[in-house]
């Protein structure tokens, strides 16, 4: 029988790790069952998760009629066009796609932003102390951890501040379990944001910015890219680009309010200690809980007896991953020293994935966490939790993963 799966049940939101632990000790991969009735193969362990994630046998492309055929609609096709990104990509689309993202990625780009999420970030800081003062409490979510990335990507996309809020709340919608928001309410937000994603493109070609989309909106025209392509490119880095780094802010900051040793050694430490703080909330706290989608090209045998057959949906738990025991020693202690220099070499950890499809904003996501951070806890050394840690409610679902909210005081 296979093992039962509710993503969108809060007790498994909050804490996943044992039952991926159980799932791990089955073998290279488990048949689970998902709560909608479908089957999917999740894989657990480290090396296993290197293995797949470099495996052209494992595709990204959603089959052509994935889930319950549903009828012709606005909201289906504006889907459908956003969908078509590089992540949803094989060789040879995703190389060509890959090339022309990376090239606008470059580190000289990324590190130009420094000084901006600086201000971006002491602003946040100021506006939340002050409203400590005032009020006493505060979400750490709402006010910092969620703002800073989406002010960033603002800043990459070149969006207009006002439009923000309005690019949240349709990508946390398009980002939930489908049976965990009502079905209208995600339907506007994929249409919402087809549209507003169209408009943006034409204001960028008639006038483009200094933000790295006006680059790369250009070079797409040079490199053959058509619109539908672009559009979903927008996407794809709004998506990637925001969730996953608040998750990694407001995961950071829960541990190290719950850490107080490690919050006094990193303000003590400096450069080094955050960064290590950083390294370990990825491996500790992945705000990316599995990948998107595998599915197999073929009959795969991973060893041990595991037999994935052809057109199978197979998901890598870099979460469950990143808490091998077999290459982290005590994987649940959260502990940056593992990181630090000098305490010999951890197992890299698998939060920005592994592969052709490496996360291309890992740079923007460790200078994010690099600039926020000493900022937050400097500025704010006696802020405490204001609920109990372990009933903070999560997002449901098995692809991004971090606490809703973080009440503080
Ligand atoms: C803490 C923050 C982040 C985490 C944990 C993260 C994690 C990941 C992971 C695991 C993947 C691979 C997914 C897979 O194989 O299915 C990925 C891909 C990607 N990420 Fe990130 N990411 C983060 C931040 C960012 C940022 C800030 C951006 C850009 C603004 C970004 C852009 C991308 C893109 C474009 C891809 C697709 C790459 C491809 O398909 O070749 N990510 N990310």
């Amino acid at each position: 029988m296979p093992d039962l799966l509710n993503p969108a049940d809060p007790g498994f939101a909050r804490d996943p790790y044992p039952y991926y632990a159980r799932l791990r000790a089955r073998g290279p991969a488990a048949r689970v069952q998902l709560a909608n009735g479908t089957h999917a193969w999740l894989v657990t362990g480290y090396e296993q998760a290197r293995a797949v994630l470099a495996d052209a046998r494992f595709s990204n492309v959603p089959p052509a009629a994935a889930g319950r055929p549903k009828p012709d609609s606005p909201a289906q096709r504006a889907r459908g066009c956003l969908a078509r990104h590089m992540l949803n990509s094989d060789a040879p689309d995703h190389v060509r796609l890959r090339r022309l993202t990376t090239a606008a990625f470059t580190p000289r780009r990324v590190d130009a932003l420094r000084p901006r999420i600086e201000r971006l970030a002491d602003g946040l800081v100021a506006e939340l102390s002050g409203r400590l003062e005032r009020e006493g409490t505060a979400d750490l979510v709402d006010a910092f951890a969620f703002p800073l990335p989406v002010l960033v990507i603002g800043e990459v996309l070149g969006v207009p501040e006002a439009d923000r809020a309005d690019l949240r709340e349709w990508t946390y919608r398009v980002g939930s379990p489908a049976d965990a928001l009502a079905q209208g309410a995600v339907d506007e937000a994929w249409t919402r944001l087809h549209a507003y994603f169209t408009t943006l493109i034409g204001n960028k070609r008639r006038a483009p910015g200094d933000d790295l989309f006006s680059a790369l909106v250009h070079d797409a025209s040079e490199g053959g890219l058509d619109d539908g392509e672009l559009l979903a490119m927008a996407f794809l880095l709004l998506f990637a680009g925001y969730e996953t780094t608040m998750n990694l802010l407001a995961s950071a900051s829960l541990l190290l309010l719950t850490h107080a040793g490690e919050a006094a050694a990193a303000l003590r430490g400096g450069d080094a200690y955050w960064d290590a703080v950083t390294e370990e909330t990825l491996r500790h706290a992945s705000p990316l809980e599995g990948t998107t989608w595998r599915r197999t090209t073929e009959r795969v045998d991973l060893g041990g007896g595991t037999v994935i057959p052809a057109e199978d949906s197979v998901l890598v738990v870099l979460a469950a991953a990143n808490r091998d025991p077999g290459h982290f020693p005590s994987p649940d202690d959260f502990r940056p020293a593992r990181y630090l220099t000098g305490a010999g070499r951890p197992a890299p950890h698998l939060a920005f994935g592994h592969g052709p499809h490496f996360c291309l904003g890992s740079r923007l996501a460790r200078l994010e966490a690099a600039v926020a951070l000493p900022r937050l806890f400097g500025a704010l050394p006696g802020m405490g939790l204001a609920a109990d840690p372990a009933g903070l409610p999560y997002r449901p679902g098995l692809l991004v993963r971090g606490p809703r909210r973080l009440p503080v005081r």
